[in-house]
Protein backbone atom coordinates (compact mmCIF):
# COMPACT_ATOMS: atom_id res chain seq x y z
CA UNK A 1 0.00 0.00 0.00
CA UNK A 2 2.71 2.68 0.80
CA UNK A 3 3.96 2.77 -2.70
CA UNK A 4 0.28 3.68 -4.27
CA UNK A 5 0.09 6.56 -5.58
CA UNK A 6 -1.29 9.67 -3.57
CA UNK A 7 -5.14 10.48 -5.44
CA UNK A 8 -6.24 14.08 -5.93
CA UNK A 9 -9.28 15.82 -7.93
CA UNK A 10 -10.48 19.28 -8.42
CA UNK A 11 -13.68 20.11 -10.48
CA UNK A 12 -10.93 21.25 -12.79
CA UNK A 13 -7.40 22.31 -13.51
CA UNK A 14 -6.91 24.50 -10.36
CA UNK A 15 -6.08 22.13 -7.64
CA UNK A 16 -2.74 21.51 -9.90
CA UNK A 17 -1.98 23.83 -7.07
CA UNK A 18 -2.48 21.74 -4.63
CA UNK A 19 -0.87 18.63 -6.66
CA UNK A 20 2.52 21.01 -6.72
CA UNK A 21 2.57 21.84 -2.85
CA UNK A 22 2.19 18.30 -2.21
CA UNK A 23 5.00 16.97 -4.46
CA UNK A 24 7.33 19.43 -3.09
CA UNK A 25 7.17 18.31 0.30
CA UNK A 26 6.83 14.54 -0.88
CA UNK A 27 8.88 13.99 -3.48
CA UNK A 28 9.08 9.94 -3.21
CA UNK A 29 5.33 9.96 -3.42
CA UNK A 30 3.84 9.60 -7.19
CA UNK A 31 0.07 10.86 -7.53
CA UNK A 32 -2.87 10.44 -9.99
CA UNK A 33 -4.35 13.87 -10.49
CA UNK A 34 -8.00 13.57 -11.88
CA UNK A 35 -8.82 17.46 -13.31
CA UNK A 36 -12.91 16.72 -13.99
CA UNK A 37 -13.09 20.07 -16.06
CA UNK A 38 -16.02 18.51 -18.35
CA UNK A 39 -18.44 19.09 -15.13
CA UNK A 40 -16.69 22.23 -14.00
CA UNK A 41 -17.62 24.73 -12.39
CA UNK A 42 -18.89 22.78 -9.68
CA UNK A 43 -19.77 26.22 -7.34
CA UNK A 44 -22.87 26.70 -8.83
CA UNK A 45 -24.11 23.15 -8.84
CA UNK A 46 -26.56 21.58 -5.77
CA UNK A 47 -24.94 20.00 -2.99
CA UNK A 48 -26.15 16.87 -4.01
CA UNK A 49 -24.41 17.30 -7.64
CA UNK A 50 -21.51 17.95 -5.95
CA UNK A 51 -21.55 15.29 -3.79
CA UNK A 52 -22.31 12.80 -6.58
CA UNK A 53 -19.38 14.15 -8.79
CA UNK A 54 -17.09 13.66 -5.92
CA UNK A 55 -17.69 10.15 -5.04
CA UNK A 56 -17.46 9.85 -9.36
CA UNK A 57 -14.08 10.58 -9.12
CA UNK A 58 -13.15 8.86 -5.99
CA UNK A 59 -13.97 5.81 -7.02
CA UNK A 60 -12.26 6.73 -10.18
CA UNK A 61 -9.25 7.18 -8.29
CA UNK A 62 -9.89 3.64 -5.95
CA UNK A 63 -9.56 1.90 -9.17
CA UNK A 64 -6.29 3.84 -9.65
CA UNK A 65 -5.55 1.72 -6.32
CA UNK A 66 -4.69 4.82 -4.78
CA UNK A 67 -3.52 4.75 -1.12
CA UNK A 68 -5.11 8.38 0.31
CA UNK A 69 -7.20 10.62 -1.44
CA UNK A 70 -7.05 14.70 -1.54
CA UNK A 71 -10.02 16.73 -2.33
CA UNK A 72 -7.90 19.89 -4.09
CA UNK A 73 -11.56 21.28 -4.35
CA UNK A 74 -12.79 23.99 -1.88
CA UNK A 75 -16.38 23.44 -3.24
CA UNK A 76 -16.29 19.81 -3.23
CA UNK A 77 -14.55 19.12 0.61
CA UNK A 78 -17.35 21.83 2.11
CA UNK A 79 -20.06 20.12 0.30
CA UNK A 80 -19.23 16.14 0.01
CA UNK A 81 -15.99 15.42 2.08
CA UNK A 82 -18.93 13.93 5.37
CA UNK A 83 -20.56 11.62 2.74
CA UNK A 84 -16.89 10.56 1.13
CA UNK A 85 -15.75 10.12 4.78
CA UNK A 86 -18.45 7.76 5.33
CA UNK A 87 -18.01 5.81 2.26
CA UNK A 88 -15.19 5.13 2.36
CA UNK A 89 -12.49 3.64 4.71
CA UNK A 90 -8.70 4.92 3.02
CA UNK A 91 -7.98 8.84 4.54
CA UNK A 92 -9.88 11.46 2.57
CA UNK A 93 -7.85 14.92 3.38
CA UNK A 94 -9.97 18.04 2.29
CA UNK A 95 -9.23 21.79 1.89
CA UNK A 96 -11.30 24.71 3.13
CA UNK A 97 -11.05 28.48 3.07
CA UNK A 98 -7.59 29.50 5.34
CA UNK A 99 -9.91 31.94 7.69
CA UNK A 100 -7.58 31.19 10.74
CA UNK A 101 -4.58 32.65 10.00
CA UNK A 102 -5.79 35.89 8.83
CA UNK A 103 -8.24 36.03 11.84
CA UNK A 104 -5.05 35.60 13.66
CA UNK A 105 -3.07 37.86 12.11
CA UNK A 106 -5.53 41.08 10.58
CA UNK A 107 -4.79 44.47 12.21
CA UNK A 108 -7.70 45.74 10.69
CA UNK A 109 -10.21 42.80 11.97
CA UNK A 110 -11.42 42.49 8.14
CA UNK A 111 -11.03 39.41 6.08
CA UNK A 112 -11.73 38.99 2.72
CA UNK A 113 -12.78 35.83 1.42
CA UNK A 114 -13.48 34.74 -2.42
CA UNK A 115 -14.57 31.71 -3.31
CA UNK A 116 -17.57 29.85 -5.03
CA UNK A 117 -21.08 30.04 -4.04
CA UNK A 118 -20.74 26.37 -3.49
CA UNK A 119 -18.11 26.67 -0.54
CA UNK A 120 -19.84 30.21 0.65
CA UNK A 121 -23.29 28.65 1.29
CA UNK A 122 -22.08 25.38 2.48
CA UNK A 123 -22.67 24.37 6.44
CA UNK A 124 -18.90 23.80 6.76
CA UNK A 125 -17.89 27.03 5.54
CA UNK A 126 -20.28 28.55 8.29
CA UNK A 127 -19.12 26.60 11.26
CA UNK A 128 -15.19 27.33 10.40
CA UNK A 129 -16.12 31.06 9.89
CA UNK A 130 -18.00 31.46 13.05
CA UNK A 131 -15.60 29.76 14.92
CA UNK A 132 -12.58 31.26 14.06
CA UNK A 133 -13.83 34.68 12.98
CA UNK A 134 -15.67 35.57 16.20
CA UNK A 135 -14.30 39.46 16.36
CA UNK A 136 -13.83 39.91 12.96
CA UNK A 137 -15.77 41.03 9.92
CA UNK A 138 -15.17 38.52 6.95
CA UNK A 139 -15.97 40.45 3.55
CA UNK A 140 -17.94 37.33 1.92
CA UNK A 141 -17.44 37.37 -2.32
CA UNK A 142 -18.71 34.95 -4.53
CA UNK A 143 -16.19 34.42 -7.38
CA UNK A 144 -18.89 34.34 -10.08
CA UNK A 145 -16.49 33.47 -13.84
CA UNK A 146 -13.82 32.99 -12.43
CA UNK A 147 -13.18 29.39 -12.78
CA UNK A 148 -14.71 29.49 -15.91
CA UNK A 149 -12.23 32.08 -17.46
CA UNK A 150 -9.13 29.83 -15.88
CA UNK A 151 -10.57 27.06 -17.68
CA UNK A 152 -10.80 28.88 -21.02
CA UNK A 153 -6.91 29.46 -20.60
CA UNK A 154 -7.67 33.31 -20.13
CA UNK A 155 -5.62 33.84 -17.19
CA UNK A 156 -4.30 36.53 -18.33
CA UNK A 157 -7.17 38.79 -19.86
CA UNK A 158 -8.29 41.79 -19.52
CA UNK A 159 -12.04 40.70 -18.89
CA UNK A 160 -9.71 38.47 -15.79
CA UNK A 161 -8.62 41.98 -15.10
CA UNK A 162 -11.75 43.66 -14.66
CA UNK A 163 -13.68 40.72 -12.73
CA UNK A 164 -11.46 40.42 -10.33
CA UNK A 165 -11.14 44.19 -9.78
CA UNK A 166 -14.90 44.28 -9.36
CA UNK A 167 -15.01 41.84 -6.81
CA UNK A 168 -11.73 43.14 -4.88
CA UNK A 169 -12.97 47.04 -4.69
CA UNK A 170 -15.57 47.04 -2.62
CA UNK A 171 -13.10 44.71 0.12
CA UNK A 172 -10.29 47.25 -0.28
CA UNK A 173 -13.04 49.95 0.44
CA UNK A 174 -14.31 48.27 3.48
CA UNK A 175 -10.35 48.28 4.54
CA UNK A 176 -9.57 44.50 4.41
CA UNK A 177 -5.68 44.03 4.77
CA UNK A 178 -5.74 39.75 4.36
CA UNK A 179 -7.27 38.13 1.07
CA UNK A 180 -8.09 34.43 1.48
CA UNK A 181 -8.25 32.43 -1.68
CA UNK A 182 -11.13 30.03 -0.99
CA UNK A 183 -10.96 28.23 -4.57
CA UNK A 184 -7.80 26.46 -5.54
CA UNK A 185 -8.03 27.74 -8.93
CA UNK A 186 -7.16 31.28 -7.58
CA UNK A 187 -3.77 30.99 -6.65
CA UNK A 188 -3.37 30.96 -10.44
CA UNK A 189 -4.63 34.22 -10.16
CA UNK A 190 -2.21 35.88 -8.08
CA UNK A 191 -0.05 37.54 -10.60
CA UNK A 192 -3.13 39.51 -11.74
CA UNK A 193 -4.29 40.19 -8.60
CA UNK A 194 -0.72 41.47 -7.29
CA UNK A 195 -1.58 44.30 -10.20
CA UNK A 196 -5.15 45.39 -8.09
CA UNK A 197 -3.81 44.95 -4.14
CA UNK A 198 -2.22 47.34 -2.16
CA UNK A 199 1.20 46.09 -0.93
CA UNK A 200 -0.35 46.10 2.66
CA UNK A 201 -2.74 43.41 1.54
CA UNK A 202 -1.80 40.03 2.41
CA UNK A 203 -3.01 37.27 0.01
CA UNK A 204 -3.39 33.60 1.80
CA UNK A 205 -4.56 30.30 0.48
CA UNK A 206 -4.60 26.84 2.06
CA UNK A 207 -1.95 24.70 -0.56
CA UNK A 208 0.80 24.18 2.10
CA UNK A 209 -1.30 23.25 4.66
CA UNK A 210 -2.79 20.82 2.45
CA UNK A 211 0.41 19.24 1.84
CA UNK A 212 1.70 19.28 5.21
CA UNK A 213 -1.75 17.55 6.69
CA UNK A 214 -1.25 14.92 3.74
CA UNK A 215 2.15 13.94 5.05
CA UNK A 216 1.21 13.42 8.97
CA UNK A 217 -1.62 11.37 7.75
CA UNK A 218 0.32 9.33 5.63
CA UNK A 219 2.81 9.34 8.82
CA UNK A 220 -0.14 8.18 11.08
CA UNK A 221 -1.53 6.05 8.97
CA UNK A 222 2.12 3.88 8.09
CA UNK A 223 1.58 5.15 4.75
CA UNK A 224 4.62 7.09 3.46
CA UNK A 225 6.31 5.64 0.80
CA UNK A 226 9.70 4.44 2.21
CA UNK A 227 11.55 4.63 -1.07
CA UNK A 228 13.89 6.91 -2.57
CA UNK A 229 13.16 7.12 -6.25
CA UNK A 230 11.33 10.67 -7.52
CA UNK A 231 7.62 9.45 -7.73
CA UNK A 232 6.08 9.64 -10.61
CA UNK A 233 3.33 11.83 -11.74
CA UNK A 234 0.09 11.73 -13.97
CA UNK A 235 -2.60 13.96 -14.89
CA UNK A 236 -6.19 12.81 -16.08
CA UNK A 237 -8.92 15.21 -17.72
CA UNK A 238 -11.72 14.82 -19.17
CA UNK A 239 -11.31 17.88 -20.59
CA UNK A 240 -9.23 19.50 -23.24
CA UNK A 241 -5.45 18.46 -22.49
CA UNK A 242 -4.16 22.16 -23.98
CA UNK A 243 -5.74 23.71 -20.54
CA UNK A 244 -4.22 21.55 -18.41
CA UNK A 245 -0.39 21.77 -20.98
CA UNK A 246 -1.02 25.44 -20.45
CA UNK A 247 -1.74 25.75 -16.71
CA UNK A 248 1.51 23.55 -16.01
CA UNK A 249 3.44 25.33 -19.20
CA UNK A 250 6.33 26.60 -16.27
CA UNK A 251 6.10 23.47 -13.96
CA UNK A 252 9.62 21.29 -13.59
CA UNK A 253 7.89 18.36 -12.45
CA UNK A 254 8.30 15.75 -14.44
CA UNK A 255 4.20 14.81 -15.64
CA UNK A 256 2.58 13.21 -17.87
CA UNK A 257 -1.29 14.19 -19.23
CA UNK A 258 -3.91 11.98 -20.59
CA UNK A 259 -7.15 12.23 -21.17
CA UNK A 260 -9.78 9.98 -19.73
CA UNK A 261 -13.64 9.33 -20.08
CA UNK A 262 -14.55 9.58 -16.19
N1 LIG B 1 -11.16 24.49 -7.54
C1 LIG B 1 -12.54 24.53 -7.10
C2 LIG B 1 -12.58 25.00 -5.65
O1 LIG B 1 -11.58 24.95 -4.97
C3 LIG B 1 -13.36 25.27 -8.08
C4 LIG B 1 -14.81 25.06 -7.92
C5 LIG B 1 -15.64 25.17 -9.15
O2 LIG B 1 -15.46 24.36 -10.05
O3 LIG B 1 -16.51 26.04 -9.16
O4 LIG B 1 -13.58 25.43 -5.15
Amino acid sequence: MQHQPIGIFDSGVGGTSIWKEIISLLPYESTIFLADSKYAPYGKRSKEEITRLSIKNTEKLLSFNCKIIVVACNTATTNAIKALRSSYDIPIIGIEPAIKPAAIHTQTKKVGVLATKGTLSSELFAQTSDLYAQNIEVIEVIGTGLVELIEAGKIESEEMYQLLLSYITPMLKKNMDYLVLGCTHYPYLIPVLKKILPKHVSVIDSGEAVARQTKAVLIANHLLNPGSEIGKHTLYTNGNISVVQEILKSSTIDHTIKQLHF
